[in-house]
Parts: C-alpha cells; structure tokens; sequence
C-alpha cells in the first residue's frame, strides 16, 4: 500500500506586511530583500491567532476534499516549532476541534524540513498497514519569534498552515522518502529561550541565524534530498513533473536547480507572497500547485525541505 494524498489545504492570515513596510523598521530596502531573497511580502498572524488556529483552517479544507468523515482520521501529525503551548500539542487541540475522535495526535518538531519528516512518518505507518487515513499538517507562526530589530532574520518569515489528507492506496502515493540530520550544525540556526535551559526565556525566544551557514547547507541540503529520494524511487531528475523545494530563499533554489540541470517550468516557486513559512511552506506550495493544476495524476512530484537541527528530506509522489 501507498499513501496516497486525496486532499490538500492551506490558510495565511489576513495581513500583509510588504519590503516596504520592513524597510520602516529596519535598516534595509524593498531592494535588497528582493535581490538577496526573492521575497516581496509575507503575511503576519495577529496577536490572538495561534499556530493551532491557522491550522484548523487548512486542515478543514484538506478533509472536505478529501471528502472523509472527521471519524475516519487514525492519526493526526502537525509537524511545527511554534505550537499554541508546549502541551497539550497542535495535533490534539486539532482533534478536539475537528471531533476526530478515534484518532492518535502528536507534533513532530523538524522545523522547516517538518513537512517532509511528518510525510515520511506517516506514509510509513500506512505502507505498514497500521493505518489507512492520516491527516498531515505543517503550521509555524514564526513571525511571534522574530526578533524586529535583527535585519538579518526579520525579512524572511511568514506565518501560513498547510495540511493534507492521505490515504491507502495501491496505485498512487509516496513511492520514496529521504531525511536525514546534521546535528552537529544545530548552533548556526537556535530559538534560544524558552526550552528547559532557559524556561524563563532569559536569552530570548527569538530566530538566531547565521545565514551565510545556513545557506550553505541548504544548497548542499536541497541537491542532495532530491538526488537521493530520486534514487531510492529508482527514477531521473528528467522524470520529475513538478518539484517543490522549502520556500526559504530564490537564490537557494536558482543555485541548485542551475547545477543540477532542472528547468525553472518544473520548480514550483511562491516565495514572493509568503517568505519562509517553515513548517507551512511545502503543503501551502503543494495546495497552491494543485489548485492551479500544475500536477496532474500519475505525475512525479518530489517535495524537499532543509530547517534548524539542522534537518532535511524529501519524498517522492507518483500523484
Ligand atoms: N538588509 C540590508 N542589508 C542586510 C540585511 C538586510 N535585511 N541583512 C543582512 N544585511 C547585510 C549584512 O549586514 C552584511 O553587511 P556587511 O557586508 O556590511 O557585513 C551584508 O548584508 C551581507 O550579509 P550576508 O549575511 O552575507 O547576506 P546574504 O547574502 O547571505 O543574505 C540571508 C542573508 C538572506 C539571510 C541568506 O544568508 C539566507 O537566506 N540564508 C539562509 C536562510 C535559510 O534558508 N533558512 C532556512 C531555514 S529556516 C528554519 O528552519 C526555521
């Protein structure tokens, strides 16, 4: 059996903050931010709007395509970094909301790479048979953690939630998974307070990053995900129908796909509207690719990802 994805789903918040608006607060330009990023805007969660809130949202929408019944769900993942509380998690106040009652509910926390590591997972316990409908959801709130004064981290997150539906199926589904940590770099990208080292948050809950490192782990990241669960699906990068790589940052995305000899038809890209939506970037690329019917059935998709731990993944979807 396979794991099948029969519903996708996405939610930003209403408020769009633009270059512009960054550029008021911080020493930087529309300019820059567009050269160095490829971002021109990204929306911002209020005050009241928690991660489990943007969440819901998207994940309604997945199971009405998905046209599922909230009881069918066996397991609930909501793969974040910035859940509502440490407990109870994401997935459990998702499962109250959505009275999936008979469901298992738990956060897996990969940051940026999450969505990759919960399809992984998930797909898993489908080709074991333990289960047969999973709901799936990356959802971050990072702009609550930035800090607004640092140029270098304030221009790059957005908050959004995607989610999807998956199914067991013979045919279609995930047909590989590559992830893989490289913990040893964990210190180039840090939310520093707020964990059991600091509980009472002295050094901040703020993104610290050094970017030039983190950059160039992800071009290292991104070729290396999609060459491997490439291989492990025994397929070519000239089989790929459509790829959708972690929304951080153009230039990343550019640079590997010029090496490897991918054309720029074949990666999905909308950056520009959202930033890095962490958790949230892959499923709201995917809901927003197959909305504009850029995948049709029996397409391969290839979904990759890179984020703090530092942690990356992909998996292939023959859709
Ligand atoms: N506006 C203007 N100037 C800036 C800004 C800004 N917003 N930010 C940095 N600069 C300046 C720096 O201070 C530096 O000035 P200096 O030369 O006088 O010292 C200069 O621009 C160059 O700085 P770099 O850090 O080398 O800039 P770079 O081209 O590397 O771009 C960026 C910075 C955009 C952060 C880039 O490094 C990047 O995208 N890194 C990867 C981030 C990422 O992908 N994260 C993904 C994971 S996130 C997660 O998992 C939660």
């Amino acid at each position: 059996m396979k794991a099948r994805i029969i519903g996708t789903g996405s939610h930003v918040p209403e408020k769009i903050v633009t270059n512009h608006d960054l550029a008021k607060l911080v020493d930087t330009s529309d300019e820059w931010i567009r050269e160095r990023t490829g971002i021109i805007e990204r929306r911002v969660s209020s005050e009241a709007t928690a991660t489990s809130d943007l969440a819901i949202v998207a994940a309604e929408k997945a199971i009405a395509k998905a046209k599922v019944s909230p009881e069918e769900i066996e397991v609930i993942i909501v793969c974040t970094t910035s859940p509502d509380t440490l407990f109870p998690s994401v997935a459990c106040i998702l499962q109250d909301k959505l009275k999936a009652v008979n469901a298992a509910a738990f956060d897996l926390s990969a940051a940026c790479a999450g969505f990759n590591y919960g399809l992984a997972v998930a797909s898993s316990l489908i080709e074991a048979g333990r289960h047969k409908t999973i709901l799936l959801v990356g959802a971050d709130t990072l702009t609550k953690y930035l800090d607004w004064t640092d140029r270098g981290t304030c221009i790059l997150f957005g908050d959004a939630a995607g989610a999807v539906v998956l199914k067991a199926d013979q045919d279609h589904g995930v047909i590989s998974n590559f992830w893989k940590a490289e913990g040893w770099l964990g210190q180039s990208l840090v939310m520093p307070g707020g964990g059991s080292r600091d509980p009472e948050n002295k050094h901040g809950r703020f993104i610290r990053m050094d970017g030039r490192e983190v950059f160039k782990f992800a071009v290292r990241a991104l070729e290396s995900s999609v060459n491997e669960v490439l291989k492990g699906a025994g397929r070519g990068l000239s089989d790929i129908t459509l790829l959708i790589p972690h929304q951080a940052n153009i230039r990343i995305i550019d640079h590997v796909i010029k090496k490897m000899g991918l054309s720029k038809e074949k990666v999905y890209v909308n950056l520009h509207k959202y930033g890095n939506t962490s958790a949230a970037s892959v499923p709201l690329a995917l809901d927003e690719a197959a909305a504009e019917g850029k995948i049709k059935s029996g397409d391969l998709v290839i979904l990759s990802g890179f984020g703090a731990g530092l942690t990356y993944g992909a998996n292939a979807i023959i859709w």
